[in-house]
């Protein structure tokens, strides 16, 4: 038979194994613990690490205070136009202040964040999408909703929870009926078609404007090429004209040169001839001619040949008829 000591003994060891089991508990880095007794709240929270309690009586919940991620699924949402669409997740990052956990946890429980985050998230998002359109929460406002939640749900917490942080909220795109998903797709569809009209559009009138351009510019060469051209033949024409008067002008002066050195000569002539033209001189050029005659011959008349031709005209003719006579006798002779 069985020792009885020693059953004694090995009852009260697996007693004290199970004392233990629930007694000894453990609080994880980053959270703190807090305790029930009888329902109540006890006000001794502990810090992490191993800790006593009274088994059975005593029962402890661990309270995370560092940052943590409250994920709300499945929202509903009445928009302005009566369509209900459904925001698959919310995801808000909160933090809990480790001084605040006591208080927050007495106010609103352990579960603080079902009341505090999930309720509030739920109340915001209906109030949101009751004052706008389909269009709106969908695409036009859609990429404010985060920040507005995060905003509504700070301003909330900070009257009601001073304590707990609201770092973020990340809200996914909503779903919506079928039927409305299509008919936005369509309408997607449609305005990227517009939108590549207009491109092929513009495309079209950038090119009709490079082609009405390089007609522009090819008329505008010839037209230069015409105008240079005509401007060489004109000027070709001047220098020609410019030439002939040129020439023109020089044969003018070389004639007028001409002229007046004849002028000026025959002038001279006349001048030096009125010089010349002397009685002296005339008697001179007389005697000269006289003296190259030789078949002068000297007869009776001789005399009046000395004579002033113009006193005795008449005298000197009969002499000149008398010296034929004379001569043709004075010959015989
Ligand atoms: C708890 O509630 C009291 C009374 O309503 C309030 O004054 C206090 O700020 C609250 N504290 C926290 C941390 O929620």
């Amino acid at each position: 038979m069985a020792n009885p000591a020693l059953t004694i003994l090995s009852v009260s060891a697996v007693l004290l194994g199970v004392f233990l089991n629930f007694s000894i508990h453990k609080i994880e880095e980053g959270h703190v613990g807090v305790y029930y007794r009888g329902g109540a709240l006890l006000t001794t929270t502990s810090e992490p690490g191993y800790h006593f309690m009274f088994p059975v009586l005593t029962t402890f919940r661990s309270v995370q205070t560092t940052l943590q991620t409250d994920e709300v699924k499945n929202v509903p949402c009445g928009t302005s136009g009566g369509v209900i669409i459904y925001f698959e997740r919310i995801e808000v990052v909160n933090k809990l202040e480790r001084s605040k956990v006591y208080e927050t946890v007495k106010n609103y429980t352990a579960d603080y964040d079902k009341t505090l985050i999930y309720n509030k998230i739920h109340h915001e998002l209906n109030q949101f999408c009751s004052v706008h359109n389909l269009q709106e929460v969908y695409i036009d406002l859609f990429d404010q909703i985060d920040e507005n939640l995060k905003k509504a749900l700070q301003i909330d917490l900070n009257a009601m929870a001073p304590g707990l942080m609201v770092q973020a909220v990340r809200v996914t795109k909503p779903k919506i009926p079928e039927s409305i998903r299509k008919n936005y797709e369509a309408m997607e569809g449609e305005k990227t078609k517009l939108l590549i009209a207009i491109q092929k559009q513009k495309l079209v009138e950038k090119e009709a404007e490079t082609e009405r351009k390089k007609a522009v510019i090819e008329a505008e060469k010839v037209a230069l090429v015409a105008k240079i051209q005509w401007e060489q033949k004109v000027m070709e024409k001047e220098s020609e004209k410019k030439m002939s008067e040129i020439e023109d002008s020089a044969n003018t002066a070389r004639a007028k040169a001409k002229a007046d050195a004849d002028f000026y000569r025959t002038n001279k002539e006349i001048e030096s001839n009125k010089l010349k033209l002397t009685k002296e001189y005339l008697e001179f050029v007389k005697y000269e001619s006289i003296a190259k005659n030789t078949k002068i011959y000297f007869g009776n008349s001789i005399p009046e040949m000395f004579l002033d031709p113009s006193t005795n005209a008449a005298a000197a003719g009969a002499a000149s008829k008398h010296i034929p006579e004379t001569s043709t006798s004075g010959s015989k002779k």
